[in-house]
């Protein structure tokens, strides 16, 4: 096999990485993905940090040995605890990319914010990785953190556009820490799904940066950029998970479009 027609490795917490994976396949049709979803482990939000970049690293290398080209680490807790364990390790043999780095270049090009909010899960949030990333972007923009433990979850119980996920989605958003921002990051796997009834919230005043597309078109950049689009035949997709439920298979239709055959691949035995 030559090396553009290998795999794109995409790994995330579960199942809600499959939001980035499906964005990756809008703009790479005749890309092969290879997906595997810790859903054994997740949530990654409430872990520490040790345990996110054993996780993170584990799951790379197995990825690496199905013969992927490239890693994308499509999920915001483990690109802001494990990206750099990964890198590290694999960096020299093949590109790892992360959901935060793209989003990070996407807002300073803007060059239209003062004020941004970022909303993750506890990880992320405690990491303080994007304020980090955006001060070192753009020194005087002003970053705005909130953890939204919550919405992960009850995005994948299913509830959103409901009266329940208004409710948890106004209490969090109006919280004084996200004050007069004039941009939200969605930073997590899971809230493009709820990205309308964000949007419903501040009335369409605030844009609402739904990182997934800017993530999928920094891959096609990077991949262009370093020779590695595949020209030839497309090979088949596979989609792995390290614990596999009916549950879980059934939720792949609302992250990824439409439902798709999970296999079970436990990493850790
Ligand atoms: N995939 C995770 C993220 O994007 C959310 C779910 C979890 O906590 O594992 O941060």
């Amino acid at each position: 096999m030559s090396l553009t027609n290998k795999p794109i490795g995409i790994f995330d917490s579960g199942i809600g990485g499959l939001t980035v994976a499906s964005a990756i396949r809008k703009v790479l049709p005749n890309e092969t993905l290879i997906y595997f979803g810790d859903t054994a482990h997740m949530p990654y939000g409430d872990k520490s940090a040790e345990a996110i970049k054993y996780y993170s690293l584990k799951i790379g290398k197995f990825l690496q040995q199905m013969d992927c080209k490239t890693i994308v680490i499509a999920c915001n807790t483990a690109s802001s605890l494990g990206y750099q364990d990964v890198k590290d390790f694999l960096g020299d043999k093949l590109p790892v990319m992360n959901v935060i780095d793209p989003v990070v270049d996407f807002i300073s090009r803007q060059k239209k914010y003062n004020q941004i909010g970022v909303i993750g899960t506890k990880a992320t949030i405690k990491s303080a990785i994007y304020q980090r990333k955006l001060l070192a972007a753009v020194p005087d923009l002003v970053v705005k953190s909130l953890a939204t433990p919550l919405l992960a979850p009850m995005i994948e119980e299913g509830f959103y556009e409901n009266k329940i996920s208004k409710t948890i989605i106004d209490s969090y958003l109006s919280s004084p820490k996200l004050k007069n921002i004039e941009a939200l990051i969605l930073a997590c796997t899971h809230y493009p799904l709820i990205q309308n009834e964000i949007n419903q919230y501040y009335g369409s005043k605030i844009d609402i940066i739904n990182t997934t597309e800017i993530v999928a078109n920094d891959v096609k950049m990077q991949l262009q950029e370093k020779g590695l689009l595949n020209l030839g035949k497309k090979g088949k997709d596979q989609f792995f998970v390290s614990d596999k439920t009916s549950s879980f298979e059934n939720s792949t239709r609302i992250f990824f479009g439409n439902k798709i055959n999970l296999q079970q691949k436990n990493l850790w035995i």
